[in-house]
């Protein structure tokens, strides 16, 4: 109710200038105990920008407060988010998983505080590409590949795709086995023994590093293998043992790294980064200047395109602060609006294109990637509108070592499809 009502509620307060109160103040929520401090960084770092740049807001500064939950303990969570509605934040950041997201947002929602995550509710801004057109790009890859017999190895909780929509739309002998770290060796040896050779990997990208391994362990990684992995990191991965026999290796990116602005502000976060570290840990957190992991990136994303709704709220609105509470459940005023100008924003970020509609995320680009001899190429792009475009087509049928002709490439270039 409120998306649609709220948007037209512009209030005019004729004696008052209109504007944003000269401190704002922000709270995210981070795992704890991971030993990865990469997306802290880049939320320290995007409020870091803005604050020194003042292009955005002039007469603002952003002032945040940090806390650190674990995914195990909800109580706690809710304990700390409590805490930062005490504080005065106007907005929650949770770049947390989907476990948290829920309570995260119950409360956000009873307040009317925009929370900027992960969660698909009310009162919320995800800034995750929409589940529903991810998952038709990858739906668009495998048939673009044409696998009629393939395997998927997938955690409970990480999943990237959803695997009823994807055994509704394809027509195929499709293997899927739920795995744990445990047990990726003996799914890997089974899907050997059958001969299955397309494989899907959609796991968490921490077990990505020991499913690797596990391959090599199984001699799976040659011409007749193909792997297509869910995760958007795999450019952060040493891929060396892969590089020269042939196997193949896709996946999607949602970081344009070949972006000019993109590397711009990859190269200043590093630099950023190394000083509020020491210089030997600054390398824990950045593997390298040209890479960065989705989740930082998303969270650097989020932070501005906060902002950018404040700014746009600044030109009409009033936002007044009130002090709330998880006691009473006393909502904020000011909330109803501000999330709406959020939701209003367009933007290009670290992670392409932003656009939302009722707080899902309805623009964005993924690159297609693939490992070749000596590196990683991109191979095509999917985006909601123009679907999944091949640009380099050979890279999926060349025969490398091989000495395959390359016959079928003129048909698979005239090859449309339609969403129904
Ligand atoms: C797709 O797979 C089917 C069944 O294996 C095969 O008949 C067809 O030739 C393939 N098409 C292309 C373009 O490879
Ligand atoms: C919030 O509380 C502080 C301290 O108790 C008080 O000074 C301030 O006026 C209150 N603000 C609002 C909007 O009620
Ligand atoms: C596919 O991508 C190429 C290169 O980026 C572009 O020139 C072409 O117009 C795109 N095709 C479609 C159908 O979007
Ligand atoms: C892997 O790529 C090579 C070309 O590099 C190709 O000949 C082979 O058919 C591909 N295998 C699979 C399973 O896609
Ligand atoms: C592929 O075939 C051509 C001619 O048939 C031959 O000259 C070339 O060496 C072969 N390449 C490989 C990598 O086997």
């Amino acid at each position: 109710m409120y998306w649609s009502g709220a948007a037209f509620c512009i209030f005019l307060f004729i004696t008052h200038t209109s504007g944003v109160p000269p401190v704002i103040r922000v709270g995210a929520l981070f795992p704890k105990h991971t030993g990865k401090h990469s997306s802290e960084l880049a939320f320290r770092y995007a409020v870091h920008r803005l604050n020194r740049d003042k292009s955005l807001l002039p007469e603002t500064n952003i002032v945040y407060d940090i806390e650190y939950v674990s995914r195990f303990d909800s109580f706690d969570t809710v304990q700390k988010v409590c805490r930062l509605v005490q504080v005065g934040v106007q907005a929650i950041f949770s770049p947390t998983d989907s476990v948290l997201a829920t309570h995260i947002n119950s409360i956000c929602d009873a307040l009317d505080i925009p929370d900027i995550g992960r969660s698909t509710h009310d009162f919320s801004i995800n800034v995750h590409p929409s589940q529903q057109y991810v998952n038709n790009a990858f739906i668009d890859v495998i048939r673009y590949l044409n696998w009629t017999r393939f395997g998927i190895l997938y955690e409970k909780d990480y999943g990237i795709i959803n695997l009823h929509q994807l055994s509704r739309s394809i027509q195929a002998e499709v293997h899927m086995r739920k795995v744990s770290q445990a047990s990726y060796l003996s799914v890997l040896n089974e899907f050997k023994n059958k001969e299955i050779h397309n494989i899907i990997i959609d796991i968490s990208s921490d077990g990505i590093t020991a499913l690797l391994k596990n391959i090599l362990q199984q001699q799976m990684n040659e011409y007749k293998y193909h792997y297509f992995f869910t995760s958007f990191d795999l450019e952060t991965f040493d891929l060396e043992d892969f590089k020269y026999n042939f196997v193949n290796i896709t996946s999607f990116r949602l970081v344009d790294i070949g972006d000019v602005a993109v590397k711009e502000i990859l190269k200043d976060l590093e630099f950023f980064g190394r000083t509020i570290f020491q210089e030997s840990d600054a390398n824990l957190y950045l593997r390298k200047a040209v890479t960065i992991e989705t989740e930082p990136a998303l969270i650097f994303d989020s932070v501005y395109v906060f902002a950018i709704g404040l700014q746009t709220l600044e030109q009409s609105h009033t936002l007044y602060l009130s002090n709330l509470t998880c006691d009473d459940e006393i909502p904020w005023n000011g909330g109803l609006s501000l999330i709406n100008y959020i939701n209003a924003v367009e933007w290009k970020g670290l992670t392409g294109p932003i656009q939302f509609k009722e707080g899902q995320r309805v623009q964005f680009k993924l690159d297609l990637i693939k490992l070749k001899q000596h590196s990683i190429v991109k191979v095509g792009e999917w985006t909601p509108q123009g679907y999944l475009n091949i640009t380099e087509p050979s890279v999926f049928f060349d025969s490398g070592s091989m000495n395959v002709t390359l016959v079928v490439i003129t048909i698979l270039l005239n090859f449309r499809k339609r969403h129904t």
